[in-house]
C-alpha cells in the first residue's frame, strides 16, 4: 500500500515546535502517518517520495529512538541520508552553530533535522539555511515530533484526542516532551494534568492551561492517559529530588498508584526509561496497558509523514 495523496498540511517551511500548528494540520499529519504505519508493516516498505532529496541529521545530543527513526524514515522514503556526528565534526574544533549551518546549506540539502542542548538553537540554525528544518529537541523547549507520535498513539487507542484526561508525570521542568505535549493536547481538546514534586514544576506553567498536582494518586484520578517522564539529570543544575529511591516512592508509577487512574488508562513513556526511578518494570512491561514500544513504531511513521510534507515538492510549491 502506498501513502495517500497529500494536500499540504503546513503553511510553513520548518517544523520547529507545536506552536504554529493548527488542529487541522495536526489531524492531517496524523492521517498521513497512519498510511505510513500501514506501509511499514508491509514486506515492501520503500516509497520514492523523497528520491533525489538529501536529508542531514545533525545531533548535538545523544539519541537512540529519535535519530534512528529519522534516519530510517529518510531511507524508506528514498532520500540520501547523512548523519553528522558532532563528536567527529568541525564543531569540536570550535566552529559556531551559524558557520555549521551555512556550511551545510552550501551543499543544498532539502531537510536538516537538528537536536541541540540549548532552547532556541534550532530556530537560530533555521534562520541561516534555505531548506526545511525539523526540531528533534532543543533543550527544555520543544520536541514536536515526539508530541505528534504521542498524539497518534493516543488517537489509535482512544479513537480521539478531545475530552480525554491526560496526566504528564515527573520532571516537567526539564522536559521538552512535556512542553510540546501540553501545547498539542490542549489544542486538540484534552484536559492536561501535570503531576510532579513542586521542585520539578516550572513557575506559572498553569498559564499553559494545565492543572498541577503534587500528589500522584490525586493527579492520576480518573485519567485516560498516563505519560511518564525521566528525571533529566543532564539538564539539572543542583539537586531537585532527595534521592531516586524517595522519588520512586512518591512519584514512580507502580500498580498501587496506577489503581487511581481509569481501569483502561494507557501508560506511555517517550524513553529512555529509568526503571525503578519513574516507572516500575511490572507496569512498563504490561503489554495490556503499556504503549511504550508502540510509541516507537508510530514515531517512525510520524517522522516519515513530516519528512514527506516538508521535504517533497508539494511543500516547495505552496510556501
Ligand atoms: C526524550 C528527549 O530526548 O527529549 N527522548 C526522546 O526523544 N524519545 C526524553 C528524554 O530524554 O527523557
Amino acid at each position: 500500500m502506498q501513502p495517500v495523496s497529500w494536500p499540504n498540511a503546513l503553511s510553513q517551511r520548518d517544523l520547529l515546535g507545536i506552536e504554529g500548528l493548527t488542529p487541522d494540520s495536526v489531524a492531517s499529519i496524523l492521517d498521513l502517518s497512519e498510511s505510513y504505519v500501514a506501509l511499514n508493516r508491509d514486506a515492501q516498505k520503500k516509497s520514492d517520495v523523497l528520491s533525489g532529496r538529501t536529508l542531514i541529521l545533525l545531533f548535538f545530543e545523544t539519541s537512540t529512538r529519535t535519530r534512528t527513526s529519522f534516519e530510517l524514515a529518510g531511507k524508506r522514503l528514498g532520500a540520501d541520508v547523512i548523519n553528522i556526528s558532532v563528536a567527529s565534526s568541525a564543531i569540536k574544533k570550535g566552529e559556531t552553530l551559524i558557520d555549521t549551518a551555512m556550511t551545510l546549506n552550501a551543499m543544498h540539502p532539502d531537510v536538516i533535522v537538528v537536536r541541540h542542548p540549548d532552547a532556541g538553537a534550532v530556530r537560530l540554525l533555521a534562520n541561516h539555511v534555505n531548506c526545511a528544518v525539523i526540531n528533534a529537541g532543543d533543550g527544555s523547549h520543544e520536541h514536536p515530533t515526539q508530541a505528534l507520535l504521542d498524539a497518534l498513539t493516543i488517537r489509535r487507542h482512544k479513537g480521539r484526542l478531545d475530552g480525554l484526561r491526560v496526566a504528564i508525570c515527573g520532571d516537567i521542568m526539564h522536559s521538552r516532551v512535556a512542553r510540546s505535549n501540553i501545547l498539542l493536547l490542549s489544542m486538540m481538546g484534552s484536559q492536561v494534568r501535570l503531576v510532579a514534586p513542586p521542585t520539578l514544576v516550572p513557575t506559572a506553567i498553569e498559564r499553559m492551561g494545565a492543572e498541577v498536582f503534587s500528589d500522584m494518586r490525586e493527579g492520576l484520578m480518573d485519567c485516560d492517559i498516563i505519560m511518564m517522564l525521566r528525571l533529566q539529570a543532564e539538564r539539572m543544575q543542583g539537586t531537585f529530588v532527595p534521592s531516586t529511591r524517595e522519588y520512586f516512592r512518591y512519584f514512580g508509577l507502580d500498580e498501587s498508584k496506577l489503581a487511581a487512574a481509569r481501569p483502561d488508562a494507557l501508560i506511555m513513556h517517550p524513553g529512555p526509561m529509568n526503571r525503578g526511578v519513574e516507572i516500575d518494570s511490572v507496569v512498563a512491561d504490561d503489554i495490556t496497558r503499556s504503549a511504550i514500544l508502540e510509541q516507537v513504531e508510530l514515531g517512525l511513521a510520524v517522522r516519515q509523514a513530516c519528512l514527506d510534507i516538508l521535504g517533497s515538492d508539494k511543500n516547495r510549491e505552496t510556501i
